[in-house]
């Protein structure tokens, strides 16, 4: 049986015995009360009668006298008939005919006494009657005897009609207590316990939202029920993805990730859904300098990661067109395919105008973003201008993207602060993607974040991913906090998910990396290459280190200049032996903050350079312009030692890329534990870049380092970066945005 049926029935009976009980008291006092009105009114008939004729009794022809006087108690309400019957004289009666239906007629007689009454219900003429009768007397005796009857149905009928009235009251009450308690029980008991169990189904099934759905009606037991349940299935989900994981971790470790495998795995994953991505940095620039035209690839973390990725899988990548002939080199689609000497997928470039740029990538990106994510002590600049701009490119991103999209639902990769606000954009016209945005850069706590205007907007847009990758769990906790601060949806720390408005984003962290799978990756920079280099900048017979960065205030590029005289201030034996090269690529060249940090730069280089110089020595070469792939890796090979100082970094792939270039296990790095690399990379020489004595000590430690203890060292970060690369990266993102679904 139901349990709304039970109730109901339960309700009803209930009900029921209260209101016949109710009712039968209440009639009760009802019908002594009209019965007593009755008899109060009998009673002053009888005596007011009474009174009025005894003093006829003193006259003979009273007989005649009384039968008048009873005619004037016609039509007296209720009063059916008197009659008076006095001692050896002839009945009186009014109407004639009467006595001979009254019962208690023949008892007038037996009234002797002057206090005797009689009181009775009885039948008369099938009506329910109250007869009274009194004594009459004359001269303090008692000489007869009158009587009064009254019509008492009225009393019956009024009773009868009570009855019907609450048998009408009772079918309203029970009619409105059944709905009100299908309504309640549906609301707040059946509705709730049928969507957990669908809920609970699901969660059985592996396919529902992490927490139990809410009604917004679970208070007091229900709440809890609720709870329980879903702290039950978190658990129940945490432990599959424990066994899943495991299984992944087993089957991502199995065997070296390389291109070819990537393509097999995400053919079977995917099947022939391709891969979109959108960076605003693009893999390949196309410049002209003078009549020459060049194909460059940028220094970006971005396009060192996911180049390789999309050469292996194929698919789309969306970028600005920055190059001054980026336009001479695509169709009329804007697109081209890359890279140029062995074509592997599509590159389609997004034109900007200059406003654009300003207010999106300078402002808006670089003068808002990038400083308020990383703590560098640069104040970010918030302009409502690059604010517009900003919606405004991602929008154009978003709708070009679109453009490209077939009905087969996409698999899109946003990456980094460039683009919060696409994933919503395009989930919103397309919500079979499965979008994924990674965030290249750190993600700092609420408080911080909380400094931009626009960060409801912000969380927002990010939150139209399916999922959003960090390099980090403590940006990813970040993250999440800031959500929890700012947003309202749920958070469940089990899994890592948010849910808002009904749809889930899972926030995990996936450290990115190089492509580097085997150890030949630098065999292009080859011995011949490296005595040329060492020739044209004076390094022969020199200890080297190296530092390969975009210059930016984030690199730490001060302190490492810093570092550097401060180990030959305490370490003068390598005065004229130590030279620190730095390829130095400009970067962000309109931002005033930058301007003023290359000055700084270039000011501290030239007085150490000043204060150190030997002859053609310099302890210093700043070599600030573009580098090529082949030189990085050549110096990479030159030296002793990489110094990697960021003040604070998502991951630094210059640090793995060094380590990668290394397959002769000698050179040390030194690396920031404020870069993200520093979490994988135990075996670097860790140090804190705002310590200058601590960085020099690390850089004598790698001057003087045995090396043995150097091999050791690179090994184990080598065996790293060979199993975690960036085909393992690619493979666990997109297997995981997958399985959000
Ligand atoms: O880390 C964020 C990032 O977008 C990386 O791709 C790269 O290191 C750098 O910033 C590139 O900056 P830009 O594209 O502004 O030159």
């Amino acid at each position: 049986m139901k349990i709304s049926f039970r109730l109901i029935i339960s309700l009803l009976i209930a009900t029921a015995v209260v209101v016949l009980l109710f009712s039968y008291v209440q009639t009760q006092v009802e019908e002594r009360k009209l019965s007593e009105d009755l008899s109060l009114r009998s009673r002053l008939v009888g005596k007011s009668f009474k009174e009025a004729i005894e003093p006829f009794l003193e006259q003979t022809e009273h007989p005649g006298r009384i039968r008048q006087f009873m005619e004037k108690f016609k039509g007296h309400t209720r009063l059916i008939g008197i009659f008076v019957k006095l001692k050896g004289e002839k009945l009186i009666a009014y109407p004639d005919g009467m006595p001979e239906q009254a019962a208690s007629f023949g008892e007038l007689d037996q009234i002797e006494q002057r206090d005797q009454i009689i009181e009775r219900r009885e039948k008369w003429d099938g009506k329910d009657v109250l007869f009274y009768a009194l004594p009459i007397e004359k001269e303090e005796t008692v000489v007869g005897a009158v009587g009064v009857i009254h019509d008492r149905s009225y009393i019956t009928r009024r009773i009868k009609e009570s009855w019907k009235r609450l048998a009408v009251t009772f079918s309203i009450l029970a009619l409105v207590l059944s709905i009100t308690t299908v309504v309640v029980i549906r609301w707040s008991i059946t509705g709730p316990i049928a969507k957990i169990a669908d809920w609970a189904k699901k969660a059985r099934m592996g396919e529902a939202s992490p927490s139990p759905p809410a009604s917004g009606q679970e208070k007091g037991e229900m709440e809890r029920l609720v709870f329980e349940i879903g702290h039950m299935a978190s658990s129940l989900k945490a432990a599959r993805l424990d066994l899943y994981e495991q299984a992944q971790t087993k089957q991502f470790q199995d065997s070296v990730w390389n291109k070819e495998r990537l393509k097999e795995y995400l053919r079977s994953k995917l099947g022939n859904t391709p891969l979109f991505v959108v960076a605003n940095r693009e893999p390949y620039i196309h410049r002209k300098k003078g009549d020459e035209l060049e194909c460059i690839v940028p220094a970006s973390g971005v396009v060192t990661a996911l180049d390789p990725v999309l050469q292996a899988t194929g698919g789309v990548w969306l970028a600005h067109g920055s190059g001054n002939a980026d336009r001479e080199t695509v169709n009329q689609d804007g697109k081209l395919l890359v890279p140029p000497w062995n074509p592997s997928y599509s590159l389609k470039r997004v034109w900007l105008d200059e406003a654009e740029e300003k207010g999106y990538y300078y402002g808006f990106s670089n003068e808002g973003l990038w400083p308020l994510c990383h703590i560098t002590h640069t104040r970010p600049v918030f302009r409502i201008e690059d604010w517009e701009q900003y919606q405004k490119v991602n929008r154009k991103f978003a709708d070009s993207l679109l453009k490209e999209l077939s009905d087969a639902p996409p698999v899109i990769l946003i990456q980094d602060y460039h683009f919060a606000l696409v994933p919503k954009m395009i989930k919103d016209e397309r919500p079979d993607a499965k979008v994924a945005l990674f965030w290249h850069i750190p993600w700092p706590n609420p408080e911080a974040f909380g400094i931009c205007p626009w960060q409801e907007e912000i969380l927002e847009g990010m939150l139209g991913s399916d999922l959003i990758g960090f390099h980090t769990q403590f940006h990813c906790n970040n993250f999440l906090d800031t959500i929890d601060r700012v947003l309202e949806s749920r958070i469940d720390w089990t899994v890592f998910g948010v849910t808002r408005s009904g749809k889930i984003s899972y926030v995990r962290p996936f450290p990115i990396s190089i492509a580097a799978s085997n150890g030949q990756v630098a065999a292009d920079a080859q011995e011949e290459e490296l005595k040329k280099l060492k020739k044209t900048y004076g390094l022969e017979g020199k200890k080297i280190g190296v530092g390969v960065d975009r210059i930016d205030y984030t690199k730490g590029l001060l302190e490492r200049f810093r570092a550097i005289e401060r180990t030959l201030e305490k370490y003068p034996q390598y005065k004229g032996k130590l030279v620190f090269v730095e390829l130095g690529a400009p970067s962000r060249a309109l931002i005033p903050s930058y301007q003023n940090h290359v000055r700084e730069v270039e000011e501290l280089v030239q007085k150490i350079n000043d204060r150190f110089r030997d002859g053609d020595y310099l302890p210093i070469l700043f070599l600030k312009e573009h580098h090529g792939h082949e030189r990085i890796q050549s110096f990479y090979r030159l030296a002793d030692f990489c110094l990697v100082s960021s003040l604070h970094d998502g991951m630094n792939l210059v640090a793995k890329e060094f380590v990668a270039a290394r397959d002769d296990e000698n050179g040390v790095l030194i690396l920031s534990r404020f870069a993200g690399a520093s979490r994988e990379l135990q075996s670097a020489l860790q140090i804190n870049p705002y310590h200058i004595e601590g960085t020099a000590e690390a850089i004598y430690q790698a001057l003087t380092m045995l090396p043995e203890e150097k091999q050791e060292r690179m090994k184990r970060m080598r065996t790293i970066i060979q199993e975690r690369n960036v085909y393992r990266w690619a493979a666990e993102f997109v297997t995981e945005l997958v399985k959000s679904f």
